[in-house]
């Protein structure tokens, strides 16, 4: 299976890369081809809204990274998404990456993938990540993705706090189990 991960933690060594790292860890154990995107620290910038990519024969106006993803996010048979919460909901810099999957729409919407949240929140209760939910929920049935698998973590605002548990044991869990 292909798949794709995509982080949206601007740092390279915090909570969620632990996790993701994990993770990755597990799928490519189970013999999935695995491609990752840091896409906190990736060149994209926000949709324009601009529709041009809905235009005969049209595509996205924007020259950055996003060229690197679009390629494969569509030929993937899993999407990973990967996030700290920040505000109560995903960090902009992915949230930027998914509204550039408007300009290929059509073909994620006429592919069956299948879908997993992986996200950590510094605080305990477990209210945070209900926008989280309910927002990964919605894209996948707006998508035709399968909601397959959610890992959300509360309470560990750095990596060594969360290596210290079993966090890091089931996102190696999940990834093998794809
Ligand atoms: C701008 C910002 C906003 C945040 N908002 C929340 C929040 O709403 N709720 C919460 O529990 N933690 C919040 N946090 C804490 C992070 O979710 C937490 O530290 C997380 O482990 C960071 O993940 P990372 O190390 O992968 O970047 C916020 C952190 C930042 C920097």
């Amino acid at each position: 299976m292909k798949v794709l991960v995509l982080t949206g933690s601007p740092h390279a060594s915090g909570t969620t890369a632990a996790l993701a790292d994990a993770f990755c860890e597990g799928a490519k154990s189970a013999g999935h081809h695995v491609e990752r995107f840091d896409t906190g620290r990736m060149k994209i910038g926000p949709c324009l809204g601009c529709m041009s990519c809905r235009k005969e024969g049209g595509s996205c106006v924007r020259h950055d990274d996003m060229e690197k993803i679009l390629p494969a996010l569509v030929e993937a048979d899993a999407v990973v998404f990967v996030t700290p919460i920040y505000y109560f909901g995903m960090t902009a810099q992915l949230k930027a990456v998914i509204d550039r999957f408007f300009a290929v729409n059509g073909q994620l919407r006429e592919s069956n993938k299948k879908a997993y949240m992986i996200s950590v929140c510094g605080d305990a209760e477990d209210w945070v990540m209900d926008g989280l939910r309910i927002h990964f929920t919605n894209i996948c049935r707006y998508l035709h993705w399968e909601e397959c698998g959610r890992l959300l973590a509360e309470g560990f605002y750095d990596a060594d706090g969360i290596k210290a548990t079993d966090w890091p044991e089931k996102a190696k869990a999940l990834g093998a189990s794809l």
